[in-house]
């Protein structure tokens, strides 16, 4: 591993180094552990990094943070401080083991050896570690095969509890082999479907389901993470009537396309929250009623539950753009809709004529502001500053339909108005 550690990015390996003086110093033992070891393994880059100490890890952030002139924050109860740098931030735990006081509850921590810390997790190929401490620099500690699984591309589970322990898993398990095409092993594909027969995934908080299913939306072309949920899980943790079927999977292979054509061609608008797009895809045969419990329940934003239910709510309007309205209309139909919704509706939609609405309205309408201000009504003797907003859209949209240009171009239709008021 030491050749694996050398072609880490330079301010990495910086502070590798860093923390393995100061591990020396306090004479702790001190290992990067989970995902980044996978990920250095598999030559990918991988900027989280977790790093589990054999010795208190909050006195051992603490000192670091005195020597780096760094801000940390500390979890007592789990033993946990998360360290922030200037350009990155590193998780440090105290070795720990977790016991479950029941299926999909938090488990309860005690400190414990690296061995008993890696045999908590999740899939071998998450369960090795690679010693940070001068005299072993490198070295790596793979107790349950996974090196042996990385190679071969297999997921496996080390006990037999471990969906039902933690039923995230189930979907991480999918994650993980849709993202690196892997195939689970056997005996870990009866296991997770005998734990999604135990409804296993209804055992945990909605808020760490919602988690996870954003990460998984999140992913690199989600389609197919959505196909093996759909086809080894459900999506009845959702809501229990929710089945995907052909036209949804068509759906989202419409998404997947108008995702990059809003990536390719709109390079300067704002960027795309794209797992919701594919979220509201995943729910749109909901009732509004029940969209509003789901956005409830998984304790969505703001913000996304005004996308998720925008969808549901403006279908009938945008069906309408299809006969040729007015940019105004348009403009009016369309600025209350977040980007996300209107790149659903592209998606959606497969008539022509709505997508060239859709796409004049990003191209052309989406920015548009007036140059001039309220002071500038004053200016032109407009006296009534209660009537200034409608004077203003009244103005926008004959900016709109006139495609006016400078400010100029704006105070003179303004003097118009003002000669006709
Ligand atoms: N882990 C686990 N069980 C879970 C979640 C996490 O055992 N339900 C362990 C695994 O060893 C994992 C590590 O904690 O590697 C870090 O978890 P996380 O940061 O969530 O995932 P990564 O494995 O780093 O994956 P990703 O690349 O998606 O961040």
């Amino acid at each position: 591993m030491v050749k694996k550690l050398k072609e880490l990015p330079f301010k990495i390996k910086g502070y590798l180094r860093i923390i393995s003086l100061e591990a020396d110093s306090l004479n702790y033992k001190v290992y990067l552990v989970g995902g980044i070891v996978r990920d250095i393994i598999l030559g990918r880059n991988n900027l989280d990094l977790d790093i589990v100490i054999e010795g208190n890890a909050i006195e051992f952030v603490k000192s670091l943070s005195e020597d780096l002139g760094a801000t940390f924050i500390k979890h007592h109860a789990f033993g946990t401080a998360t360290l922030f740098l200037k350009d990155l931030k590193i998780d440090f735990a105290t070795a720990r083991k977790e016991s479950y006081p029941h299926s999909g509850a938090l488990p309860k921590v005690k400190t414990s050896s690296i061995e008993e810390d890696l045999s908590r997790r999740d899939f071998t190929f998450n369960a090795m570690a690679i010693s940070l401490n001068k005299a072993s620099w490198g070295k790596i500690l793979d107790f349950h095969k996974g090196l042996e699984d990385l190679k071969k591309g297999v997921i496996r589970v080390f006990h037999d509890r471990s969906f039902l322990d933690d039923p995230t898993r189930i979907l991480r398990a999918i994650r993980f082999e849709q993202r690196f095409a892997f195939r689970m092993d056997i005996h870990t594909l009866n296991l997770l479907e005998q734990a999604v027969r135990l409804n296993a995934i209804f055992w945990i908080n909605e808020h760490r389901v919602r988690d996870e299913l954003i990460l998984i939306l999140k992913e690199y072309r989600p389609y197919g993470h959505i196909k093996r949920i759909s086809n080894l899980v459900g999506f009845q943790f959702i809501n229990r009537r929710l089945k995907l079927d052909r036209q949804d999977f068509l759906l989202f292979k419409r998404i997947e396309k108008a995702l990059c054509f809003y990536r390719e061609n709109f390079t300067k608008h704002e960027r795309l929250e794209e797992w919701i797009v594919y979220l509201a895809g995943i729910v749109s045969k909901l009732s509004r009623k029940e969209l509003e419990i789901f956005c409830f329940r998984f304790g969505l934003r703001k913000t996304e539950r005004r996308i998720i239910l925008s969808v549901k709510d403006s279908k009938r309007k945008v069906l309408r753009l299809r006969d040729n309205t007015s940019k105004t209309l348009l403009f009016k139909s369309l600025i209350p809709l977040s980007p996300e919704t209107i790149i659903f509706f592209y998606a959606f939609f497969k008539d022509g004529r709505i997508k060239a609405r859709l796409v004049l309205f990003l191209k052309e309408l989406i920015h548009i502001k007036l140059k001039i201000k309220g002071k500038d009504l004053k200016k032109a003797g407009f006296k009534q500053e209660k009537e200034y907003s409608r004077i203003l859209n009244k103005l926008l949209y004959i900016k709109i339909e006139r495609n006016l240009v400078t400010k100029r171009d704006e105070l003179k239709e303004l003097m118009k108005m003002a000669n006709c008021a």
